[in-house]
C-alpha cells in the first residue's frame, strides 16, 4: 500500500510525528476532474502538466489548479495551489499512474489529507480520479 508511505512524510512535515491519523470516510465518494493531460517525454524522462478541479462540499474545500512535474520525481510535487500535490510514474506501458494529495487545516489545527489515484492511457486529456483515502491529524 504505497499510501501508507507518504504519511510519515506528512506527519513529520508537520512535526506531528507523535500524533496519529484518524481515517475519516467522506459521504457521498469524492471525485475529482483532471482535463487537459498532457505528457512530453525526450530521452531524459517525461514531463505532464493538467488542470484539475475538486469541487468543494460540506467538510472538503474546494479547489482548482494546474499541477506539473516529471516522470523521473518519486516524491509528491507541488501544484500551482500549494494544497495541492501530485506525481505521475509510467505504469504498464502505454498507462500512467495519477496520484493526488490535498491538504488542509480545518479549525482546531485539524489537518486533513484526501489522496486520489487512478491510471490513464495516454493520450487521455479528460477524466475523474476517485478520492480513495482520507486522513486527518489532530
Ligand atoms: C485546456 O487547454 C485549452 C487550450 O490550451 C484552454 O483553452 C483551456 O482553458 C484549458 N482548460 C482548463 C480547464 O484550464
Ligand atoms: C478552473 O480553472 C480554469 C482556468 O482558470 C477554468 O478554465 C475552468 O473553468 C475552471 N473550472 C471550474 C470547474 O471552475
Ligand atoms: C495501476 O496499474 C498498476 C500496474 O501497472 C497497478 O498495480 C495499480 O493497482 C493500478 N492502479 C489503479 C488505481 O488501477
Amino acid at each position: 500500500m504505497q499510501l501508507l508511505a507518504y504519511l510519515p512524510l506528512a506527519l513529520s512535515t508537520l512535526g506531528l510525528t507523535a500524533a496519529s491519523p484518524i481515517r475519516r470516510s467522506q459521504s457521498p465518494a469524492l471525485t475529482w476532474h483532471v482535463s487537459n493531460f498532457t505528457t512530453g517525454c525526450s530521452p531524459g524522462g517525461c514531463t505532464y502538466n493538467f488542470n484539475i478541479f475538486g469541487i468543494a462540499t460540506a467538510n472538503t474545500p474546494g479547489f482548482n489548479t494546474t499541477c506539473s512535474g516529471t516522470d523521473t520525481s518519486t516524491e509528491l510535487t507541488a501544484c500551482a495551489d500549494s494544497q495541492v500535490r501530485s506525481r505521475v510514474q509510467p505504469a504498464t506501458y502505454p498507462q500512467w499512474n495519477i496520484r493526488v494529495e490535498h491538504a488542509w487545516t480545518e479549525p482546531g489545527d485539524m489537518e486533513f489529507y484526501d489522496f486520489g489515484e487512478t491510471n490513464v492511457t495516454s493520450p487521455t486529456r479528460l477524466f475523474t480520479i476517485p478520492v480513495t483515502e482520507e486522513y486527518g491529524v489532530a
